[in-house]
C-alpha cells in the first residue's frame, strides 16, 4: 500500500472511532454485543441472565407517558423576552421592572382536543403557553389564540370537554354531542362566534396572536392591586386557513404547524411577539356592563387601552422533544411576587388542576426536571418520592423541618400575599348576575368583513347542519340571533329554515 493510501486510511479510521463513544448500559457498563441476545448455542433459547437485553426492553415497554388530557398535540421552542416598558409602577413581577432586560422563555404551542397524534388542520382555540424562567422563580402565563373561552365555571369544564372529545361509543367527534352541551351554555356564544370563524384554524404557530384569556392581580412594591389581562400579537401577522385551505393542507401535510415552526427556527426566521397589557383599577372593576373577571369575556380596547411592555423572540428549537416539550408543564398557578390570580371562577378551578394532573402526567417530582426547573438553586423542605434528584446541600441537612434553631432556610415576611378587603357576602353556589351572554358576540360578528362573516355562517352550518336534534340547531340560532339578529337570521336560512319554524 502507498505511504499516502496509509495515512488516508488511518485518519479515516483513526477519526471514525474517536467520533464513536463506547454504548453503556443504564448502569454504566460497556456493551459488548447491540445485535444479538444471550442464547444457549446459535439458536437459542434466550437467557434470562441477559441483563443488557431486558434492560433495553423494559426501558422501550416504559417509552410512553399519558398525554394531556387536552392539549396533547403541541410544538415547543426557546428565546427571551425584551421588557421595552418599565412597568415597576404597577408590579414587582421580575421580567417587567427594566427597559430592556431580557428573561428566557419557553413556549409551547398546541391544539386542544384530539390527541398526540392528531392533525393539526383541525378547527380548535390554540394554545399558546409561555414560561418565563425569572431570578423569582418560573412565570407561566397559559392562554389560548382566542381571548375568550367557552364558559366562565371551572365546575363545567369535564363535562364540556367530554362533549367535545370523541364519543366513548364511536370513538369519534360529534356535533350532536358537542352542540346538545353548548345548546345549554348560552354564554358560549362568543367564544363559538370566533372559533366558527376563520380564526379557528390559524396557517400556524407562528400567526396567530395569544391572550392569557383571564384577569390577573399585578400587585407593586406598595401593595397597591390592579387587574391585567394579557395579550401577544404576532409580528408575522395573523394568517387563518379556509376550510378548504384547510382540507387542502390536510391532505399535503397536517403536521405543517409542527414542521413550520422548527423549520423557520432552524432557518434563521425567528418568530416573535410584541406583547400588550390592559389594566383595569381595582376600583373600577365593577364600572362595565359585563364582569371583567368573565372568561366569557373581551376587554375591548377602545375601552380599555392596550400598553405594549416587551417582544418575544423564539430562537431556540427542542433538542429532544420528549424530554423538552412532551415533559415541559404549564400552570396558571405558576407565579412569581407581583402577580397573584384573581377571582375568577374559572381561573380559580385551573390552578388546582394543572399541578394535580402533572403530578398524574409526570410524577411528584417533575419541577426537578431540566426543563422545568426554575433557573436558580430551590432549597425547601418537601422531600423524596419517585426520581427525587434534589441535593440538599447544607450543612446539617438532617434538619428537614422548621421552625428549627438549627434550620439554614427561613421564610422572607416581604413576599408575603397581599392583604386584600373582601365585602361581606354569603358562601354559595350562584351564576353571575352581570352575564352579558350575547353582545360581545355580536360586536365581533359585526367587526368581520362581508367574506368572513359568509365564512363564519358556512363553517358554523357545516358543523350544526349534522345535529339530528332540530330543537337543539333552533337553541343555538336563537343565541347566534340574540347576537346579531341578522347574524342569526343568515345561519337559520343556511340551515334551511324558514320564519315560520320560529313561530310554532
Ligand atoms: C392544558 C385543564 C381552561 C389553556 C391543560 C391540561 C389540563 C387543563 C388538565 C393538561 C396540562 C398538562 O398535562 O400539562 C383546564 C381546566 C380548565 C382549563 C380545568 C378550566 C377550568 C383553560 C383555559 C385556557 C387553557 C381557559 C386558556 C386561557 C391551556 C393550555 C394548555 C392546557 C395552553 C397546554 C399547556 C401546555 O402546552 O403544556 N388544561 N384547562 N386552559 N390548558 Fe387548560
Amino acid at each position: 500500500m502507498s505511504k499516502p493510501l496509509c495515512i488516508a486510511l488511518f485518519l479515516l479510521l483513526g477519526f471514525g472511532l474517536q467520533a464513536q463513544e463506547v454504548l453503556r448500559s443504564n448502569t454504566g457498563a460497556p456493551v459488548g454485543d447491540n445485535q444479538n441476545s444471550k442464547t444457549v448455542g446459535e439458536y437459542g433459547p434466550v437467557l434470562l441472565e441477559d441483563i443488557y437485553l431486558i434492560e433495553k426492553l423494559a426501558a422501550f415497554d416504559r417509552e410512553r407517558i399519558p398525554e394531556r388530557v387536552v392539549h396533547a398535540r403541541g410544538a415547543g421552542a426557546f428565546g427571551y423576552f425584551e421588557a421595552s416598558k418599565d412597568m415597576s409602577e404597577y408590579t414587582l413581577a421580575a421580567p417587567f421592572q427594566k427597559v430592556g432586560q431580557k428573561t428566557e422563555v419557553a413556549v409551547r404551542f398546541s391544539t386542544v382536543i384530539h390527541g398526540k397524534g392528531s392533525p393539526e388542520t383541525a378547527r380548535d382555540p390554540r394554545g399558546f403557553a409561555v414560561k418565563f424562567y425569572t431570578e423569582m422563580g418560573n412565570y407561566d402565563i397559559v392562554g389560548n389564540n382566542l381571548p375568550v373561552f367557552f364558559i366562565r365555571d371551572a365546575i363545567k369544564f369535564p363535562d364540556m370537554v367530554h362533549s367535545l372529545k370523541p364519543s366513548p361509543v364511536t370513538n369519534k367527534q360529534d356535533p350532536n354531542r358537542f352542540f346538545d352541551f353548548f345548546s345549554h351554555i348560552p354564554e358560549s356564544t362568543h367564544m363559538l362566534t370566533r372559533l366558527y370563524s376563520d380564526y379557528g384554524i390559524p396557517k400556524g404557530y407562528q400567526y396567530m396572536n395569544g391572550s392569557s384569556v383571564h384577569g390577573f392581580k399585578w400587585i407593586n412594591k406598595k401593595g397597591e392591586m390592579v387587574y391585567v389581562k394579557y395579550t401577544w400579537v404576532s409580528k408575522q401577522g395573523e394568517k387563518n386557513l379556509t376550510v378548504k385551505e384547510a382540507a387542502e393542507q390536510q391532505a399535503k401535510d397536517w403536521q405543517h404547524a409542527t414542521v413550520s415552526l422548527f423549520t423557520d427556527i432552524k432557518e434563521g426566521r425567528y418568530p416573535a411577539w410584541d406583547l400588550y397589557v390592559q389594566i383595569i383599577k381595582a376600583e373600577d372593576i365593577h364600572s362595565f356592563d359585563f364582569w371583567p373577571l368573565d372568561a366569557t369575556k373581551h376587554w375591548p380596547e377602545d375601552k380599555i387601552e392596550m400598553i405594549k411592555i416587551g417582544t418575544m423572540y423564539l430562537n431556540k428549537n427542542p433538542r429532544n422533544y420528549f424530554q423538552e416539550v412532551e415533559s415541559i408543564a404549564f400552570s396558571p398557578g405558576s407565579l412569581i411576587p407581583g402577580v397573584e390570580p384573581s377571582e375568577d371562577k374559572l381561573l380559580q378551578g385551573r390552578l388546582f388542576s394543572y399541578f394535580d394532573t402533572h403530578r398524574h402526567r409526570l410524577g411528584p417530582n417533575y419541577l426537578q426536571s431540566e426543563v422545568n426547573r426554575p433557573k436558580m438553586q430551590v432549597d425547601n423542605y418537601n422531600s423524596d418520592s419517585y426520581a427525587s434528584s434534589r441535593n440538599q446541600n447544607f450543612e446539617n441537612a438532617d434538619v428537614n423541618y422548621q421552625p428549627s434553631s438549627r434550620a439554614q432556610l427561613t421564610d422572607d415576611n416581604q413576599y408575603r400575599a397581599n392583604q386584600q378587603m373582601i365585602k361581606q357576602a354569603k358562601i354559595g353556589q350562584k351564576k353571575i348576575s352581570k352575564t352579558n351572554d350575547f353582545a360581545q358576540a355580536g360586536e365581533f360578528y359585526r367587526s368581520l368583513s362581508k367574506q368572513d362573516q359568509k365564512n363564519l355562517i358556512s363553517n358554523l352550518a357545516g358543523d350544526l347542519g349534522q345535529v339530528k336534534d332540530k330543537n337543539i340547531q333552533k337553541t343555538m340560532i336563537g343565541y347566534f340571533y340574540k347576537a346579531d339578529a341578522e347574524y342569526g337570521m343568515r345561519l337559520a336560512k343556511a340551515l334551511g329554515f324558514s320564519q315560520k319554524d320560529f313561530m310554532k
